[in-house]
């Protein structure tokens, strides 16, 4: 007798690092070898809907309408998989998975998509997993996905290797503190090198890779520490040492990965210009030219009045704290 078909969706939202993770401890279990710290955001959601189904002859991926190319097919699968080993159901399943982003272009969603695909796929076959394990799980597909299981301010430790285990926790919910972070959309250069691949060629090339790890952790104690204090400019200060000094090693690696454009630095002098002008407002950069600027929320509208004025910045919105995930069944 087959199982009739289960099926489970959920939201999550996509979160951005202001300690960053690059590099892992363990690449086969996807455990990150520095600790980091993020900030849930509320207007960046992937919604995935996860359907267990015995009379599909295999499993389909469906991303924003499309099919999935081959690669992020693979990724899903392997985390389709895990669930599979981890519960009763053998079916095969059908995952559509929707981003509601303000523009399409430009901004990562592994960290939203993951998340959402660890809580629908776990929720489909029948699994109550706690938010802990939620996080182990999303985290073994893409770490920044750990810490979106979770709203407002998250850190996920380091691991070491074999750290099947290794989960995000919440250090503080969104209500903690109501900054904001002003994305700042860049014109953009050639095809991107993706984290996964720009980290573990930072690793075995960089020759600042190892410094690279030394310094990591003590950036992301003081950004806990100010997280709590509900201190800007001392997270602020932290924050762009750990981005710099993770696009340091992105930037040694060889091949290089140059993620910047040149509105990346147009959009850094903007946010220094503000700084002199006396806000306390403060960049970070991921695995693209992009530029997001945390600030207080009084001073978001000028914030963002002049990264639009900024020659290059092609579009700008302000995020707020968001939600962790949420399944709906
Ligand atoms: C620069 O979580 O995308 O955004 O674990 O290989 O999937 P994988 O990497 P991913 O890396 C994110 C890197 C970053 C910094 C960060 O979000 O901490």
């Amino acid at each position: 007798m087959t199982d009739p078909p289960t099926e489970a969706s959920a939201r999550a939202c996509a979160n951005i690092a202001l300690a960053k993770y690059w590099g892992k401890a363990d690449v086969k279990r996807n455990v990150p070898a520095v600790p980091s710290i993020s900030l849930t955001l509320d207007q960046l959601v992937t919604e995935t809907r996860v359907r267990f189904d015995a009379s599909l002859p295999s499993d389909v991926v469906r991303l924003d309408g499309r099919r999935a190319s081959a690669a992020e097919a693979e990724r899903v699968v392997t985390m389709l998989d895990r669930v599979r080993r981890e519960s009763r159901v053998r079916s095969n399943a059908h995952v559509s998975s929707h981003n509601h982003f303000p523009t399409a272009a430009g901004l990562a969603s592994s960290a939203s998509g993951f998340a959402a695909l660890a809580a629908a796929a776990s929720a489909a076959a029948g699994l109550r997993f706690n938010a802990r394990r939620l996080s182990a799980l999303a985290r073994a597909s893409s770490a920044s996905a750990a810490r979106s299981v979770y709203g407002g301010f998250v850190e996920l430790p380091a691991g070491s290797r074999g750290d099947a285990e290794l989960a995000a926790r919440p250090i503080a919910p969104s209500e903690h503190w109501n900054v904001r972070l002003v994305v700042a959309l860049t014109e953009t250069g050639k095809k991107k090198v993706g984290s996964t691949e720009g980290m573990e060629r930072s690793r075995k090339t960089s020759p600042y890779y190892q410094a690279w790890l030394d310094q990591a952790p003590r950036w992301a104690r003081k950004i806990k520490r100010a997280i709590k204090d509900r201190d800007l400019d001392v997270l602020g200060a932290a924050m762009e040492q750990s981005t710099l000094a993770f696009h340091c090693c992105a930037i040694t690696s060889d091949p290089p990965i140059l993620y910047w454009a040149p509105a990346t630095l147009a959009a850094l002098a903007t946010v220094r210009g503000l700084r002199e002008r006396g806000l306390s407002v403060w960049a970070t950069m991921d695995a693209g030219p992009h530029v997001k600027v945390l600030c207080e929320i009084g001073d978001a509208t000028r914030v963002r009045q002049a990264l639009d004025r900024t020659r290059g910045v092609t579009r700008t919105w302000v995020a707020k704290p968001g939600p962790g995930v949420e399944v709906h069944r």
